[in-house]
């Protein structure tokens, strides 16, 4: 638990590109005196060679190289990895074609011969572009680690809520209810309100009730005697015995059959057990923490569950968020976890790209904090150099969604244009999930284009063509008001 950054290079790296040698020598002298650290090639398909191998922050590259030159560079980089700046560089002659080049991602274009006071300018710009994105990584990794409450992360004001509400129940409360859709943190609470409890010396015992076979959950549960039905060849206590002074943890309680749910009641009420095969009454002393993600209203309507054992459990009721209705505390969530698995993984990671959390951030998290998790882990062991970028996380993800299939149908599929790549499963549903999100956020700032880049952190260019190309820009529908004025100003 410190809070100390991990240890990161500290200068950033760049890429020089140029098939003249004297070129490359000229540029990696500035560049290095300038701060970074310098890596060369002399053509274009080496460089995009080299930029699988390492994470470069700026590509310096020539606009005319005999094998892939400039703009196919830009092109290839681009359609993997938006974070990465690149400088095309190009003699005076050619200057439609740096323009071309600005038009397809690049940050900016030098002319040859190289203009010494521009060129130093540019590279001290993009040195100072990436000590920032690196500070805030490390700040939001930093706050994450501190507003950590029980393992838990959350600083948006739900979870704060969520924690409050913890603290004043944990030293009183017998008997409580915790519901949210799987991977919600569900566990995480129960464990919470046990440790910040007068119990926290004393016994959590779990028991899954998704995991018990239907005719051991009793003596599972309250144990037995020995010869009370076949196979109970010893005496057995149960988990309320065991759990007796301390907490027990009744995971996915939906899932118990009702005789059972009616000796719960009772041992509730009462706060005796009575093993099976036995007539004596025990006393118990537990603390009863119940969780589920099914909608136990509905159980009980439909006559699965229990209505006077539910009102029971759900004196206290502690509903947990799902994700995509806290999406402020990805960040946060994001930072604690990739310092997680950097440590655990040993490697140099200090967060994620800002495309990369721009992608984490407008996913549709079915599978919540669970998945977020998941999903991070696997593009962790997957980065090559310290951000984890928007390239392994788009892999990641495209892998759960097809994990948890069928994916859940998106609002409005059916005016879906057909997307050109729409035959690779996790690809066309990464695009769904962007078009939902997009038309989701510009719903909320009620058309308005500029707020709705800003809110998605995207530059009003980069947006505008994302619109586009979901087919969200030109239909005169009711997202959309005044298509004008804010691209002429983009
Ligand atoms: N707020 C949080 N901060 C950090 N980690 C979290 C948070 N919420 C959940 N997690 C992590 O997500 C994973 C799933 O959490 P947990 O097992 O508590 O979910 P659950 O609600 O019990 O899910 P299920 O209904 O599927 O059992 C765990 O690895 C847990 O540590
Ligand atoms: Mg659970």
């Amino acid at each position: 638990m410190t809070s100390d950054p991990l240890p990161a290079p500290d200068r950033p790296l760049v890429l020089v590109v140029d098939d003249d040698p004297s070129v490359l020598a000229m540029l990696g002298r500035v560049a290095r005196r300038e701060g970074f650290d310098v890596l060369t090639c002399t053509g274009g398909r080496q460089a995009l060679e080299r930029m699988a191998e390492a994470r470069v922050d700026l590509v310096l590259v020539d606009l005319m190289m005999p094998d892939v030159g400039g703009l196919e560079v830009i092109k290839a980089i681009r359609a993997t990895d938006q974070s990465c700046r690149v400088v095309i560089m190009s003699g005076q002659a050619t200057i439609d074609s740096a323009v071309e080049a600005v038009k397809l991602g690049a940050r900016d274009y030098l002319t040859k011969p190289f203009d010494l006071h521009r060129l130093r300018d540019l590279l001290a710009d993009i040195k100072r572009d990436v000590s920032q994105l690196r500070e805030r990584l490390v700040i939001e990794g930093d706050l994450a680690q501190r507003t950590e409450f029980c393992g838990m992360i959350g600083r948006g004001p739900g979870m704060q809520e969520l924690f409050d509400m913890i603290r004043r129940l944990a030293p009183h409360v017998r008997t409580a209810l915790i519901t949210g859709e799987t991977g919600t943190g569900k566990e995480l609470v129960a464990r919470a309100l046990h440790h910040e409890g007068p119990r926290r010396a004393r016994k959590f015992i779990t028991i899954n009730c998704s995991a018990v076979v239907e005719t051991l959950f009793e003596s599972e549960l309250f144990g037995h005697l020995r010869g009370a039905f076949t196979g109970a060849t010893e005496n057995k206590v149960g988990m309320f015995e065991l759990a007796h002074g301390g907490t027990l943890f009744l995971d996915e309680v939906g899932e118990l059959p009702p005789p059972v749910q009616a000796k719960l009641l009772r041992t509730l009420e009462v706060g005796e057990v009575q093993r099976v095969g036995s007539l004596e009454q025990r006393r118990v002393d537990v603390r009863v923490i119940a969780a589920t993600n099914r909608d136990l209203v509905r159980e009980v309507r439909e006559g699965r569950f229990r209505s006077d054992l539910f009102y029971r459990l759900n004196i206290v009721e502690i509903p947990l968020p799902p994700l995509r209705e806290r999406r402020e505390d990805i960040p946060y969530l994001t930072a604690a976890f990739v310092r997680e698995f950097a440590e655990q993984f040993g490697k140099a990671l200090i967060g994620v790209s800002p495309a990369g959390e721009r992608v984490l951030f407008s996913a549709r998290w079915d599978g919540n904090v669970r998945e977020l998790k998941n999903v991070l882990e696997r593009a962790c062991i997957l980065a090559p150099g310290e951000l984890v970028t928007e390239r392994e996380l788009a892999d990641s993800l495209s892998q759960t969604v097809a994990e948890t299939a069928p994916p859940p149908p998106v609002p409005e599929a059916s005016d879906l244009p057909t997307a050109p790549d729409a035959e690779a499963p996790g690809r066309a549903s990464l695009l769904a999930v962007e078009r939902e999100h997009i038309a989701r956020t510009l719903k909320q700032t009620g058309g308005n284009k500029a707020a709705a880049a800003r809110i998605l952190g995207l530059s009003r260019r980069a947006f505008y063509r994302r619109l586009e190309r979901h087919g969200l820009g030109t239909r005169p529908s009711a997202l959309v008001s005044n298509p004008t004025s804010a691209q002429s100003r983009a």
